[in-house]
């Protein structure tokens, strides 16, 4: 894993005081959960081997009711903690439990903005609950010098769809640092309520709602939207002029720097992979028994195999994207996510070539350089750089050919009329700048 450092998702509760409908983890049969003493062994050891971030995920963390307690030594040893939890256990006790305890960031699920539409997924009277805690929170929050990160996860359902015109003046009175809009995975208890998925057809229009929403008005908060293909954000961020971070879809597991942990203690690749049963076992150690934690070939081997099964996709569309090598879906997920996944992406990235024809032809129109656009040159090299808000950055190394266009251009500033440039070079750089999610386009 990569330079030793890895994450660490820990299941370290068996149990839940919900039964949601759409839960990917309803059918794993967790080991009961081990003692706060046992556990701080098991930490011990994952820190010594290079863990440098924690996150107790499942089933429902508050449920061990002394998790402050492991959060606390975690952080005691300068290690990043952080909590997925459904909310509806918090209390001000605990809440100041966990602040003191210097636990780094908190997300909460909901599934809706409205009692009728999260509770139809996570049960009668879950929203009120989580409502009230969050503003005891918030309550807490404000009246001490005390930080902590706040993430709201949040799945689009055929349910919630038509609350996304609203949602974000409700987002507006939380305390969250970010909003978290994801989709539905066909997995676990998700796979005996279909009908609660939002059609894949369905989710750019959706996003694109989402979007216009978003951009009315100055928001305290980051929003993430996980449910977009690479070349979807790219066609809006360009056509819509949006700002959405953009990220290459890429499984922990073929990255190596992430591993999960179950209630036993039992250290495995990939819980959720570990289910499905598509590979052989998941599983490099067990942590109650094992003193020298050193897993690395053990999880190289499992990457291998994983390598292998993903090889077997077919994936003739993506062949000729930049992103190929490592844009690579959740293997635990099932094919017709894939297919539709990099349907959707492929039809994206051939709308943002045909609107780029369609705008080059009729001659009308401005561009300019996205906003955290900036050019980097290094050993005679051009790189075309992007930051974006959430921190990511991304950098390509830019044709030598195309160097001098490229500086004309950027200094050229703000907005450029689109046939201000004619030539063949200019077709092909702007190419290349608008698949890199590096332009905007406009009517101005
Ligand atoms: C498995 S839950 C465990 C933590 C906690 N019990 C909770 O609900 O937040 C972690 C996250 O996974 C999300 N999740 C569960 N099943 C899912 C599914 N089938 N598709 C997408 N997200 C799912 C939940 O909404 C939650 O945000
Ligand atoms: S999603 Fe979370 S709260 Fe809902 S049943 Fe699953 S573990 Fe429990
Ligand atoms: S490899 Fe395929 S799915 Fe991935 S970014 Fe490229 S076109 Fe999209």
């Amino acid at each position: 894993m990569g330079k030793n450092n890895f994450s660490v998702k820990w299941d370290i509760e068996p149990n839940c005081n919900l039964k949601c409908r759409h839960c990917m983890m309803a059918d794993i049969k967790y080991e009961q959960a081990l003692s706060v003493k046992e556990n701080k062994v098991i930490a011990r050891k994952l820190i010594d081997a290079g863990a440098d971030r924690i996150v107790f995920q499942s089933m429902e963390p508050l449920m061990y009711v002394e998790i402050y307690k492991l959060i606390s030594y975690c952080a005691s040893r300068g290690t990043l903690t952080g909590l997925i939890t459904n909310g509806t256990l918090l209390s001000e006790s605990l809440i100041n439990k966990l602040l003191d305890a210097r636990l780094g960031y908190m997300i909460i699920s909901l599934e809706g903005i409205s009692p009728k539409t999260n509770d139809y997924i996570r049960g009668e009277g879950s929203f009120n609950k989580v409502l009230k805690n969050i503003h005891i929170l918030q309550d807490i929050l404000d009246k001490t010098d005390r930080l902590l990160y706040m993430i709201l996860e949040y799945n689009l359902t055929s349910v919630n769809r038509e609350e996304v015109n609203l949602m974000f003046d409700f987002f507006d009175e939380l305390p969250f640092d970010v909003i978290s809009i994801g989709e539905i995975v066909n997995f676990g208890r998700a796979t005996e309520n279909k009908d609660i998925k939002l059609r894949r057809d369905n989710i750019l229009n959706t996003y694109i709602d989402i979007y216009s929403n978003y951009y009315k008005k100055k928001r305290n908060y980051i929003l993430n939207t996980k449910g977009l293909t690479p070349y979807e954000i790219v066609y809006l961020n360009t056509f819509y002029n949006t700002d959405i971070p953009f990220y290459v879809v890429s499984c922990s597991v073929r990255n190596g720097n992430a591993l999960s942990v179950s209630s036993d203690g039992v250290a495995r690749v990939c819980t959720i992979l570990n289910e499905s049963k598509l590979c052989g076992s998941m599983e490099l150690c067990d942590l109650k028994r094992t003193e020298i934690f050193d897993m690395k070939k053990e999880y190289y081997k499992v990457r291998n195999e994983i390598d292998l099964m993903s090889s077997t996709e077919n994936r003739e569309n993506c062949i000729e994207c930049r992103h190929y090598i490592e844009c690579t879906f959740c293997p635990a997920a099932d094919e017709e996510t894939h297919i539709e996944a990099r349907k959707n992406c492929n039809s994206a990235r051939k709308r943002i070539a045909k609107n780029l024809d369609d705008i080059l032809e009729s001659k009308e129109g401005v561009i300019s350089f996205s906003k955290g656009v900036y050019l980097e040159e290094l050993d005679n090299n051009l790189y075309v750089c992007r930051l974006y808000k959430d921190n990511n950055i991304t950098k390509t190394m830019i044709s030598i050919e195309y160097k001098p266009l490229l500086l004309e251009m950027y200094n050229d500033k703000e907005y450029i009329p689109i046939d201000k440039y004619n030539s063949k070079e200019y077709i092909a750089l702007l190419k290349d700048l608008i698949m890199l999610d590096c332009i905007i386009y406009g009517n101005q």
